[in-house]
C-alpha cells in the first residue's frame, strides 16, 4: 500500500467537486465533526430561516402564519423535498413525529395489510428502539405475532416464508454502519408475499436510495442525522404510492382526519400520506428541517456517495499507517461496497479513548461495549481532517492520555 502524506490528501480537497459544501455549515474552530450520523452540524441558513420563522411568521404574523406562510403544509411539502433522496415520488413521504413513532404506525399498517400471517423477521442487531416498537406492537396486539429475529441478514431468506407478514431492518445498521442489499431481499419477501419495512436513518443525505423502483412498502428515518434537521428534529416516513389508500394507522389524531377544520365527531382518514399525521407539527423543528433539505436541492447523490467511500477508505488506511500498533480492529465491513457513511473500530479502551479524542475536539461518539464510531460526512468533511484526525489520535495512545480518571466517568449521553 502506497503511504498516504498529508500533500496527497491536500490534492484530493483540492479537487473535491463538493467542496463548496463546507461553507454551508457554522462549524466550531478546532473541531473535526465525525458525529454527522449522530447529529448533524447547524446550517448557517437555519439560522436565518429560524429568525425568520421567529421574528416574522409567529412574532408578526401570529396565527396568521398557519396560512399566510403555509405551516399547515410543512408535513407535505417536506416529505415531497426529501422524496428525491429516497427514490420517492410526491406524495409518498411525510415529515412527521419522530422514527420510533412513525416505526410503530407502518408497522401496525403493515401487520394489518397482511393479518393472516404471523411473523415478523427482524436483526437482533437493528437499532433497539426499532425492536423495543416491534415488542410492544406485538403486546399491544395479545402477542399474536412470533418475532424472528436472526443475527444478521446473510441467510435471511431462510427465514422469509408463507407465514411472515413484514421482514423489518436496517438499510444501514447504526453500529457496524454494514449496508443490507434493500433489493434483494425486499424482491424476496414480496416474492414470499411479505411486506417490507426498512429503517433509513443512517442512509438517507449519504448514499442513493431508490425505493419506489425497488417497490419498498414502508420506510421510516431520521432528518436530525445526514439530512442536518437540528436536534430531535421530527423524523419522515415513505408509503409506497399504491398502499396508500389501503392503509391505517393507529394514531388517529385530527389533523390525519379528511378534513379537520369540520371539526366532525367521527374519524375519516385523509385519501392521502397526510393520514400518517396525528397532532400539530413542531413547526419551529420543520423550519430547520427545511433549511437542512434547501441544501441538498439539485445534488448528485452518486457524488456523495463516492466521496463517502474515498474519505472512509482514506480513514481505514491511514489507522492501519499511523495506528497500527495500538489495537484498533476494523468492526465496519472492510468492502466499501458493504459498508455505509461510517466507520467503526473495536478497541477495550473505546470509551477513555473517545472521550480524550473529543476533549481535543475530534468528535465521534462511542457504542458498547467497545466501539468507537466515526460518521463520515461528505458534505462538509475534508479529506485533510482525516489526517488531523488521525494524528491526534496517534498521539493521544503514544502519550496514554486517554488513560485518565477524566475520561473514564460514563456521561449518560455517550
Ligand atoms: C437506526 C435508528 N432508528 C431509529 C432511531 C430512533 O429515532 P428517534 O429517537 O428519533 O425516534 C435512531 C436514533 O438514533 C436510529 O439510529
Amino acid at each position: 500500500m502506497k503511504k498516504i502524506s498529508l500533500e496527497y490528501l491536500k490534492t484530493l480537497d483540492n479537487g473535491d467537486p463538493l467542496s463548496h459544501y463546507r461553507k454551508e455549515f457554522s462549524l466550531p474552530k478546532n473541531t473535526i465533526y465525525f458525529d454527522g450520523n449522530s447529529l448533524g452540524p447547524l446550517p448557517k441558513r437555519t439560522i436565518e430561516n429560524l429568525k425568520r420563522a421567529i421574528n416574522e411568521e409567529w412574532g408578526k404574523d401570529l396565527i396568521n402564519s398557519w396560512n399566510k406562510a403555509e405551516w399547515i403544509n410543512l408535513p407535505q411539502t417536506l416529505g415531497n423535498k426529501i422524496a428525491p433522496l429516497l427514490g420517492a415520488n410526491p406524495g409518498e413521504v411525510i415529515v412527521v413525529d419522530s422514527t420510533s413513532i412513525n416505526l410503530f404506525k407502518v408497522l401496525t399498517s403493515a401487520l394489518k395489510l397482511n393479518k393472516n400471517r404471523k411473523k415478523i423477521v427482524s436483526e437482533v442487531v437493528n437499532f433497539p428502539s426499532d425492536l423495543y416498537i416491534l415488542e410492544g406492537v406485538n403486546e399491544m396486539l395479545n402477542n399474536q405475532y412470533e418475532r424472528c429475529l436472526i443475527e444478521n441478514d446473510n441467510a435471511i431468506e431462510q427465514y422469509i416464508d408463507s407465514s411472515t407478514a413484514v421482514v423489518m431492518l436496517s438499510h444501514i445498521n447504526y453500529k457496524t454502519g454494514r449496508i443490507s442489499d434493500m433489493k434483494k431481499i425486499t424482491d424476496y419477501a414480496h416474492n414470499k408475499g411479505a411486506l417490507v419495512v426498512w429503517d433509513l436513518s443512517h442512509s438517507v443525505g449519504v448514499i442513493p436510495l431508490d425505493l419506489h423502483n425497488i417497490g419498498v412498502d414502508f420506510a421510516v428515518g431520521c432528518t436530525y442525522k445526514h439530512l442536518n434537521g437540528g436536534p430531535g428534529a421530527p423524523g419522515f416516513l415513505y408509503v409506497k404510492s399504491d398502499l396508500i389508500e389501503k392503509v391505517s394507522q393507529p394514531l388517529t389524531g385530527w389533523l390525519g382526519h379528511i378534513d379537520p377544520f369540520a371539526f366532525d365527531g367521527k374519524y375519516i382518514p385523509a385519501n392521502s400520506i397526510s393520514k400518517y399525521i396525528c397532532g400539530t407539527p413542531a413547526i419551529l423543528s420543520y423550519k430547520a428541517v427545511e433549511s437542512g433539505l434547501e441544501i441538498f436541492k439539485g445534488i448528485s447523490m452518486e457524488l456523495v456517495r463516492k466521496k463517502s467511500i474515498q474519505l472512509s477508505e482514506v480513514f481505514i488506511d491511514l489507522i492501519q499507517q499511523e495506528c497500527g500498533e495500538y489495537g484498533f480492529e476494523l468492526f465496519s465491513p472492510s468492502n466499501a461496497d458493504q459498508r455505509g457513511s461510517q466507520i467503526s473500530f473495536k478497541h477495550e479502551n473505546a470509551y477513555p479513548i473517545m472521550q480524550s479524542l473529543i476533549s481535543q475536539g475530534v468528535i465521534g461518539d462511542y457504542r458498547e461495549p467497545n466501539i468507537l464510531r466515526f460518521g463520515i460526512s461528505p458534505l462538509y468533511m475534508r479529506y485533510q481532517d482525516i489526517w488531523k484526525a488521525i494524528m491526534c489520535l496517534k498521539n493521544i495512545m503514544q502519550s496514554n492520555e486517554w488513560d485518565s480518571l477524566n475520561f473514564k466517568k460514563r456521561n449518560y449521553v455517550t
